[in-house]
Order: structure tokens, then C-alpha cells, then sequence
């Protein structure tokens, strides 16, 4: 049986992958490979935790003996790489856990598969799962592309963009048979409450405060997490060696539109008046940093391999405070404990 290891798949585009993974290809064995921090939730992944072609490696891709351990135990002949600390502002305040897990954990990977694989790259793919964060910051016109120079400007993304050069880097130095993506803002079911939409959805449900930073005009580009999750899979399997690929919704809007967007369709579905929840909109001190707008030009991804997104924004929008108002239980574990100082220290005298 083929064997395949994704790291960061309890994580929320992580989970979606594995799930797709798992139930699409019943004779390949995934293993989960994934840290458990804050944001790994093994909830996220119970309807296929018993599945014959699944196991958990609860393991630290910053410990590279970890790592070795697990390709002696499995022999992998792919690797999906998602496991990274992946929040902005946690990267303002703590830049050195990002160093840690997307640089040295990356740099961990990449020497173990070279080191099993051996130069025997038949067969073998190493993926790497990147954001588009790393090209920078638009003003109001232009997309991101493939050929995009890189201006990364938080530690987030210039730990990503470091990691994503050396992966590139092993490719040219060594042949390792890599393939990367470099995708816009994910939204769905699954997401921890510290980004913007579930954060939103969370606050607006407890009648909380809802942080908008500076005047809410940054623009990102939505894409619905299970779009994102095909797209990882078909890259996957028909990419083209070494190359790189841009996922992106095509669908731009303002931090304020989505704010009150959310608002909108929670009152109507909580039974609350009309524009009761837009009362709580707050406009805070702004991201250090804070990049203007992203915007991701896929026309490589979608002229190569026929990939588009599916899931219409509305029609996402709806699935996902769908979701959160059915999986209160999820939220309200993930939002007790740890997350509770996390965002007193995040949002206090903001
Ligand atoms: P997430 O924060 O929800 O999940 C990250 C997962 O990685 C968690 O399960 C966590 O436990 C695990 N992890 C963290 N450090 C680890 C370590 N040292 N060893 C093993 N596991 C570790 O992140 P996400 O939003 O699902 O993002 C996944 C990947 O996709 C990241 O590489 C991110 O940069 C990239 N990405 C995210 C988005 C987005 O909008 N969320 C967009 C583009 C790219
Ligand atoms: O573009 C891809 C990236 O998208 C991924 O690589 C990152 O992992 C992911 O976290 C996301 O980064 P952003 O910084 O764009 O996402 P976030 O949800 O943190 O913020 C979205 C926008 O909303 C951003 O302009 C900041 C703003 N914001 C965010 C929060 C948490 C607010 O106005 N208020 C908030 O409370």
C-alpha cells in the first residue's frame, strides 16, 4: 500500500484535505502527522478517524527525529505540507515560533524525504502548501501571479516565503521533486476563532464587540476551504514538477463588507432585528503592518489543470455560519481556556 504523510492535518485546511484524501483514495494510507498545537483539533476529523487508510502521529516537525521516525515506520512516497503557524498578528507578537515550525520545520522535511528517498524520485512528490501573503502587499489594481517577486512584509509571510525558497532550492539543488501552491484567504467550517470570519461569527453570537481594524477597507480574495482542499489534491497528482501555482476565489471584498455581510445573515438567522448585530461593529488600532490588499490571478492553475472554485460566495457564506451555529460545542471548546487571555492580550486597549 502506498503511504502518504500530511503534516498540520488536524488544522483547518488540513482536515479538509485529509478528509477529501481519505475517502477519495481508500487504497493509499494517509498518516496525519501534526503537533496538536492550539489550532490542531482532532474533532475536526472524528467522522473519519476509524477509516482502514488513516492513522494520527501526534509529532513535531521541528523535532527532525520525529520526523525520521515516521518515514522509518511508513516508507512515505509523498508528503502534503501544511503543518505551519499560520496567524498574522500571533506572528507580530511571537515571530520566533514561526522561524521555528515554517523554516526548521520545513528545512526537517525536506532533509528526511531527501534522505529516504535517496535520489530514487520515481513515483515521489513533495508538496508544499504556501499562501499568497508572500508576494506582498496591491494597492487597488493589479493580481498577484506565479512570476510575482516576492516582498513578504509580516513574520508570517516572510517565514513562508523562506520556506517556500528552500523548498524550491531543494528542487534546483537536488532534484527533490517538489510542487507548490500559493493560495488567498481560506474561509469554512473548521477555522479557529482567531481569523477574522469565525471571530466575527463567535463575537457576533455573544453579542460582543466586533474588532475591525482601522477603517475595514483591506481587501482580501475569499475562497471556500474545500475549493482550496481540490485544488491541493489536483496539483498533487497532475503538476507539473518544481512549478508553482496560484489558488485564489477571484472574489474580493473589504473586512468591512464581510463584517457586515455576517452580521446580515446572523440577525436574519438568529431571529435578532435587522441591523442589530452591525451595532457592535468597532473599529480598533490596525495590524502593524497591515498588508492593503491581496488578490490572486489562477488563470495558470485553471488554463494547465482545469481547476475553478465551486462553492459561490454567498453560497459558502451561508454553509458557514451554518456550520458554526450547528457545531456550537466546537466553538465554544476551542474559544475556553488558552483563547480566552489570547484574545484579552490581543484586543485589550486596542
Ligand atoms: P491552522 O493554523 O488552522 O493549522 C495548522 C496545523 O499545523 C495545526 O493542526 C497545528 O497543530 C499544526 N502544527 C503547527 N505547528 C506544528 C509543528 N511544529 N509540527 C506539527 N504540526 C504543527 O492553519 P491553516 O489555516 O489550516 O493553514 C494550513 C497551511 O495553509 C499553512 O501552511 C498556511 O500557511 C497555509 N495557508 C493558509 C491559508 C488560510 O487562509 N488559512 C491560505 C493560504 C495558505
Ligand atoms: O492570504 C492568505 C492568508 O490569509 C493565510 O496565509 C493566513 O494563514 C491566514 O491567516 C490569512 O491571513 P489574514 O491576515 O489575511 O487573515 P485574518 O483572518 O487574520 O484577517 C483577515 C483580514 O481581517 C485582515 O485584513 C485583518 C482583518 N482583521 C482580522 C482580525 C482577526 C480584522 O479587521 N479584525 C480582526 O479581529
Amino acid at each position: 500500500m502506498n503511504s502518504i504523510i500530511i503534516t498540520g492535518g488536524a488544522g483547518f485546511i488540513g482536515s479538509h484535505l485529509v478528509r477529501l484524501l481519505v475517502n477519495t483514495y481508500p487504497e493509499i494510507l494517509f498518516i496525519n502527522f501534526d503537533k496538536l498545537t492550539y489550532a490542531g483539533n482532532l474533532a475536526n476529523l472524528t467522522d473519519i478517524e476509524n477509516a482502514p487508510n488513516y492513522r494520527f502521529i501526534k509529532g513535531d516537525i521541528v523535532e527532525e527525529e520525529s520526523v525520521m521516525s515516521a518515514f522509518e515506520t511508513y516508507r512515505f512516497d509523498g508528503v502534503f505540507h501544511l503543518a505551519a503557524e499560520s496567524h498574522v498578528d500571533r506572528s507580530i507578537v511571537n515571530p520566533k515560533e514561526f522561524i521555528m515550525t515554517n523554516i526548521v520545520g520545513t528545512v526537517n522535511l525536506l532533509n528526511t524525504a531527501r534522505h529516504f528517498w535517496n535520489g530514487h524520485y520515481e513515483g515521489k512528490r513533495f508538496y508544499h502548501v504556501s499562501t499568497d501573503e508572500v508576494y506582498g502587499s496591491l494597492g487597488d489594481e493589479g493580481k498577484f501571479l506565479e512570476t510575482t517577486p516576492y516582498d513578504p512584509r509580516s513574520p508570517y509571510s516572510a517565514s513562508k516565503a523562506s520556506s517556500d525558497h528552500l523548498v524550491r532550492a531543494y528542487y534546483h539543488t537536488y532534484g527533490l521533486p517538489v510542487v507548490i501552491s500559493n493560495c488567498s484567504n481560506n474561509y469554512g467550517p473548521n477555522q479557529f476563532p482567531e481569523k477574522l470570519i469565525p471571530l466575527i461569527i463567535n463575537n457576533i453570537r455573544h453579542q460582543k464587540p466586533l474588532p475591525v481594524y482601522g477603517k475595514g477597507l483591506n481587501v482580501r480574495d475569499w475562497l471556500y476551504v474545500g475549493d482550496h482542499a481540490r485544488a491541493i489534491d489536483l496539483i498533487y497528482r497532475e503538476g507539473r514538477i518544481g512549478q508553482t501555482y496560484n489558488i485564489g476565489g477571484s472574489n474580493e471584498r473589504q473586512n468591512i463588507d464581510i463584517v457586515r455581510t455576517l452580521c446580515r445573515i446572523m440577525d436574519r438567522k438568529l431571529g435578532r432585528k435587522d441591523g442589530e448585530s452591525e451595532k457592535l461593529i468597532t473599529f480598533v488600532t490596525d495590524r502593524a503592518g497591515h498588508d492593503f490588499r491581496y488578490a490572486i490571478d489562477s488563470s495558470k492553475l485553471q488554463n494547465e489543470l482545469c481547476w475553478k472554485p465551486e462553492v459561490k460566495f454567498d453560497e459558502g457564506f451561508e454553509k458557514t455560519v451554518d456550520w458554526y451555529l450547528a457545531n456550537q460545542k466546537w466553538l465554544d471548546e476551542v474559544t475556553s481556556g488558552d483563547y480566552l487571555s489570547y484574545y484579552e492580550k490581543m484586543y485589550k486597549g486596542r
